[in-house]
């Protein structure tokens, strides 16, 4: 099968230049597995009409380079029968690489397809990862965003211990030989946005004075963003909210709105991943078709995380769904879980959800305490309110328990659900309200 493949990769490199990108490979590979278009366009998240036209595109490329009408139905047939008759015919063909390069990338020169440079790889106080499980439609999404389609900013989202930094960190292991340099920073060792910019504008010219205003630094860095492929990891972002916002809040807002937009609309060859565990209005996401943003919002992991808690040798794996479910898929609180199982319950997870509460552990209450204090105050007292309430409940029935005027809830309710703290989820066309448990018992513990 992988030389079938190879063989229909040189056949469109010579044809156009280029190499089959990752919708091209899928819908060949889908092809030769028999799959419909409508499958493959389910498995690569792109429109049915769209993988229908770039499979027709595909069969006359095809059909060109081999001198005969190749289809959907005869694709298979046609290059198991030709393939190594036209292997002995063309020296060229050997040696071959599909990689998925990007659609724009036009070289009308075939040329050998060598290996890339290293990049300048630069991940100063990045985690080690250690285990790694699941979100491989995660990385699919990103890589295919990042490298065939070119998104110029990347957004990956979602509550504190979901997994962001450890996928941002796998995708770059995966995808870094398409970049010349590859840096990851957290936000949490720079005092502002100048500073890390100032730090960025380092690595590519050391010996630059850096400008003191923040549009000058801005337009220097999209220079060398324009000059070479970069991918650069901007972890831990923290923006103030997005009401009226006054003084130094409302300057440090404008900076990262300017410093988004930026990175999203003005041209360059270069990737930015910013990570955040709340969404943020400074932050452009991905709003019409062809405009260069991703944006990816985490969740739980799902069979995944049984990973987590083999990895601890708990025992009766029959009972590790409930548990999961329990702590929301969180790997970090599911971390925290085990290990206290393990000591507490010698690893007896049955034993241990006869309490069908989740327990807020030390160091997950620590975890917990830092994000509730970025809570504003009518927010601490809203999560508060809820945690005693039946769930899931509706917005009637919530405005009712609350002591909000109707505006100030659903301000209020806005904002949680941006941060992640609550889910709105739709339900026979009303819309409901869901804290999680774990954020429920905190909530309770806290007793305000
Ligand atoms: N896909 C995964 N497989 C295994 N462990 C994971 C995975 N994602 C996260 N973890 C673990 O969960 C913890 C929190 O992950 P992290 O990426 O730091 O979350 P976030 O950046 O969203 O706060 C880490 O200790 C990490 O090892
Ligand atoms: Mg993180």
């Amino acid at each position: 099968m992988a030389e079938v493949l190879k063989l229909a990769d040189e056949l469109v490199f010579t044809q156009t230049g280029k190499h089959l990108d990752y919708l091209q490979e899928a819908i060949l590979q889908g092809t030769l597995d028999g799959r419909t278009y409508a499958k493959i366009a389910e498995e690569t998240y792109a429109s049915e009409g769209h993988v229908r036209d770039m499979g027709a595109e595909l069969w006359k490329v095809l059909s060109e380079g081999l001198g005969k009408e190749v289809s959907k139905a005869n694709f298979k047939a046609i290059l198991n029968s030709n393939y190594s008759a036209i292997l002995s015919d063309n020296a060229r063909f050997t040696n071959l690489n599909i990689c998925p390069e990007h659609r724009s990338e036009t070289s009308q020169v075939p040329k050998s397809h060598s290996t890339p440079a290293q990049p300048h790889l630069d991940l100063e106080n990045a985690p080690e990862i250690f285990n790694f499980y699941g979100r491989t439609q995660e990385l699919a999404t990103l890589d295919l965003a990042i490298v065939c389609d070119r998104s110029r900013l990347v957004t990956i989202l979602g509550f504190g211990g979901i997994g962001k930094t450890t996928l941002a960190l796998r995708l770059v292991g995966q995808i870094q030989p398409h970049f010349q340099y590859v840096i990851y920073r957290s936000l949490r060792f720079y005092s502002d946005l100048s500073a890390i910019l100032a730090n960025l504008l380092h690595i590519f010219a050391p010996d630059a004075t850096i400008p003191d205003r923040i549009e000058t630094q801005i337009s220097q860095l999209l220079n060398h963003l324009r000059q070479s492929r970069c991918l650069i990891v901007l972890d831990d972002i923290q923006i103030p909210g997005n009401g009226k916002l006054t003084g130094e809040d409302s300057t440090v807002y404008e900076n990262y709105r300017l410093f988004f937009k930026a990175i999203a609309e003005v041209t360059h060859q270069s990737c930015v991943i910013a990570i955040a565990a709340e969404q943020s209005s400074a932050i452009p996401t991905s709003k019409q078709p062809n405009y260069p943003v991703t944006s990816l919002v985490l969740h739980g992991l799902c069979d995944a995380a049984k990973e987590i808690l083999a990895l601890q040798n708990l025992a009766d794996a029959e009972t590790w769904d409930k548990l999961i479910h329990l702590y929301h898929g969180n790997p970090l609180w599911l971390e925290f879980t085990a290990t206290s199982i393990r000591e507490l319950f010698a690893g007896r997870v049955a034993e241990f959800l006869t309490y069908d509460t989740p327990i807020v552990w030390e160091p997950l209450q620590a975890q917990l305490d830092r994000q509730y204090q970025r809570l504003t105050l009518p927010e601490q007292t809203a999560i508060s309110q809820l945690a005693t309430a039946i769930y899931p409940l509706t917005f009637a029935q919530l405005l009712n328990l609350t002591q909000f005027s109707p505006p100030e809830f659903f301000k209020v309710m806005q904002s949680l659900e941006r941060r992640f703290f609550v889910e709105i989820q739709e339900r026979e066309g009303v819309t409901q309200f869901v804290l999680n448990p774990v954020l429920r018992e905190y909530a309770k513990s806290r007793g305000e």
